[in-house]
């Protein structure tokens, strides 16, 4: 009897014993394989990343830290797919349009990369950082005719009155810190075209909701150049843990409270039942609530996405507006061209007038001065998504558990693409010449089934910011700026200048 016992458990643990090897032999063949692929892609290592990556950010050049890594490692490489080991975490970076195509264009990868996850804590399942393809494809579906033309046309006079806001504290002002101005004015925008109410940010020099953002992104930018802090439980313990959590409880308090005003406004209760007010706005947030009450957004999943809509795109706009008036100041011959053709749309001096629709759309030089700034200046400079199957980009495989870097910064300044680079030159976008390039040699806004929602929104926004200022003033550099070719470029969440730029705005008449 003994004996039977003995020679169960002795065949249970061999049991044991084999499906544990097995185990570890899958686990091993897995990652051997992970490795092996990993190693097989030219790039950089462990230990040069351990010891020297500090050594590697440049801190004086046209690009300064990360970017100028970034842009230094892909010129080494000519372009063509390399690699980093972040430790454990295999990164693959691309710049070339046919490579970039096989993983934007690629309706199989939703996934974004482990990056994106700290932002999580403030925008949660957004469509932003969403990774759960269901609840993503049910938000984008109910979001996306928000955003509709028809929609826009309704913005236009709010962001007019907000540029002209900016307009009337720019006035005769020789030095103005062009991002922080220009930061106000699409807050401001966002917020009214968001959740439908005035926040006043540009009233004022210190708006808490500014604040609480800008500190919110200063946390993700240490977390993201600091690898430590990028682990969470080094987070959680960290000072940087409770400057970021106070400023996002405040940010979520506030549009809960708005969420609420336009619940009560709105009658929808719980069961959905809609309440239909005369007097609805096309805000985002209360055509979420009117037009889809059955199938629509709980209260968490809304404050989720107005959240998500104000921080893609306020700093996004505010980049890109502050960006082209600064090589408008510094391209005055190219400056003038644009307010030719303002003069011309608006004939008569309308100082006062707010652009119809139809005036935007007559605006085209204007939008390929846009275009170029988005080029040279992408918001954000580089994308990144989660690899679940092995995926062949050229001539490497990039194996399943990696992470793809989309550096389309260093797409966009690829000078197989556009001759001269680096140089300000709205002419890139002359339709002929657009026409002989590849889509995915301008990805500003991203490409494939996670695109940016808010492109033509941005457009009319930008179109309608600058326009008004542009109408108005002739624009040049404040004395003490740097030269142009002295501008460094860094990433600070968004593309950023390394230092303050003022501008100096004159009145034309
Ligand atoms: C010039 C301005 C803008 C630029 C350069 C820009 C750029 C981008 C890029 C590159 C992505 C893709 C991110 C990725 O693949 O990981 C993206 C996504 C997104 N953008 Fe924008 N954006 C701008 C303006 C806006 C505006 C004004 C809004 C909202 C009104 C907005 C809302 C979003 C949202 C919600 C997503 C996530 C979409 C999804 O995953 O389904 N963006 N944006
Ligand atoms: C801008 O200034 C003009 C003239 O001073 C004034 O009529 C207008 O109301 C101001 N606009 C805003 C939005 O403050
Ligand atoms: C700016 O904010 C600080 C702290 O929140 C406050 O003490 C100060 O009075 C504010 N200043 C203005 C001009 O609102
Ligand atoms: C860190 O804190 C967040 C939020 O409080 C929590 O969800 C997460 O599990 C924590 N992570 C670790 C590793 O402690
Ligand atoms: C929701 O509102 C409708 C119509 O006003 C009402 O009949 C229904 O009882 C309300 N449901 C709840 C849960 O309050
Ligand atoms: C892929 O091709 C590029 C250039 O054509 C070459 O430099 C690189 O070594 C190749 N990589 C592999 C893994 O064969
Ligand atoms: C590029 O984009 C345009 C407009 O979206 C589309 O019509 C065209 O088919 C695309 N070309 C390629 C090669 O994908
Ligand atoms: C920008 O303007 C501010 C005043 O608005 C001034 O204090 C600062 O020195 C200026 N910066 C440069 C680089 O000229």
């Amino acid at each position: 009897m003994f004996t039977t016992v003995d020679n169960i458990s002795s065949v249970r643990a061999s049991l044991v014993v084999a499906l544990l090897s097995t185990v570890l032999l899958l686990l091993w063949k897995t990652y051997y394989k992970f490795i092996q692929l990993g190693n097989r892609i030219p790039g950089i290592g462990v230990w040069n990343l351990a010891f020297g990556l500090m050594n590697q950010m440049p801190k004086d050049g046209p690009h300064v830290g990360l970017l100028g890594f970034l842009m230094n490692f892909v010129n080494s490489h000519e372009g063509e797919p390399c690699r980093i080991w972040l430790l454990n975490e295999l990164c693959v970076i691309l710049t070339k349009p046919k490579d970039i195509e096989v993983v934007l264009g690629n309706v199989k990868i939703f996934k974004k990369s482990g990056h994106y996850a700290m932002m999580k804590r403030l925008m949660g399942q957004g469509l932003f950082t969403a990774d759960d393809f269901a609840v993503w494809r049910r938000h984008r579906k109910i979001i996306t005719p928000t955003l509709h033309f028809n929609i826009l046309k309704d913005f236009v006079p709010i962001f007019y009155k907000q540029a002209t806001k900016l307009a009337n504290k720019t006035k005769d002002k020789e030095q103005v810190n062009i991002f922080s101005a220009v930061g106000l004015c699409t807050l401001d925008s966002i917020c009214n075209t968001a959740m439908g109410i005035n926040i006043f940010a540009q009233d004022s020099d210190n708006n808490t909701f500014l604040q609480d953002f800008y500190s919110i992104l200063k946390v993700w930018h240490t977390r993201m150049t600091n690898p430590w802090i990028m682990l969470d439980l080094m987070f959680n313990v960290s000072r940087y843990r409770e400057i970021h959590d106070n400023a996002a409880d405040r940010m979520k308090y506030f549009t809960n409270e708005i969420l609420h005003l336009k619940r009560d406004k709105y009658g929808v209760n719980k069961s959905g039942v809609t309440v239909r007010s005369e007097s609805r706005s096309t805000a985002f947030l209360d055509m979420m609530l009117t037009c889809w009450s059955e199938h629509g957004l709980s209260d968490t999943e809304l404050k989720d996405e107005i959240i998500t809509l104000i921080l893609a795109g306020q700093e996004t706009t505010a980049t890109v507006n502050s960006f082209a008036l600064i090589m408008l100041a510094y391209h005055q011959n190219i400056q003038l061209k644009v307010q030719e053709e303002l003069d011309s749309i608006f004939e008569q001096w309308r100082e006062n007038d707010c652009p119809s629709f139809e005036d935007l759309q007559k605006m085209n030089y204007l939008e390929m001065v846009i275009k170029e700034t988005l080029r040279l200046f992408p918001a954000l400079p580089i994308i990144g998504r989660a690899l679940n199957e092995d995926l062949q980009v050229n001539n490497v495989t990039s194996p399943a558990g990696s992470t793809v870097g989309v550096f389309l910064y260093g797409t966009h300044r690829d000078p197989d693409l556009y001759p001269s680079p680096n140089d300000f030159n709205p002419d890139n976008f002359l339709p002929e010449r657009q026409s002989k390039r590849s889509n995915y040699s301008f990805v500003p806004f991203g490409a494939g089934i996670r695109n940016c929602i808010g492109q033509k929104y941005a457009m009319v926004q930008m179109k309608t910011i600058l326009s008004t200022l542009l109408r108005r003033y002739r624009v040049s550099p404040g004395s003490g700026s740097p030269p142009l070719d002295n501008l460094q470029l860094m990433i600070t969440s968004s593309l950023k200048p390394k230092h303050k730029i003022n501008l100096s705005f004159t009145p034309r008449r």
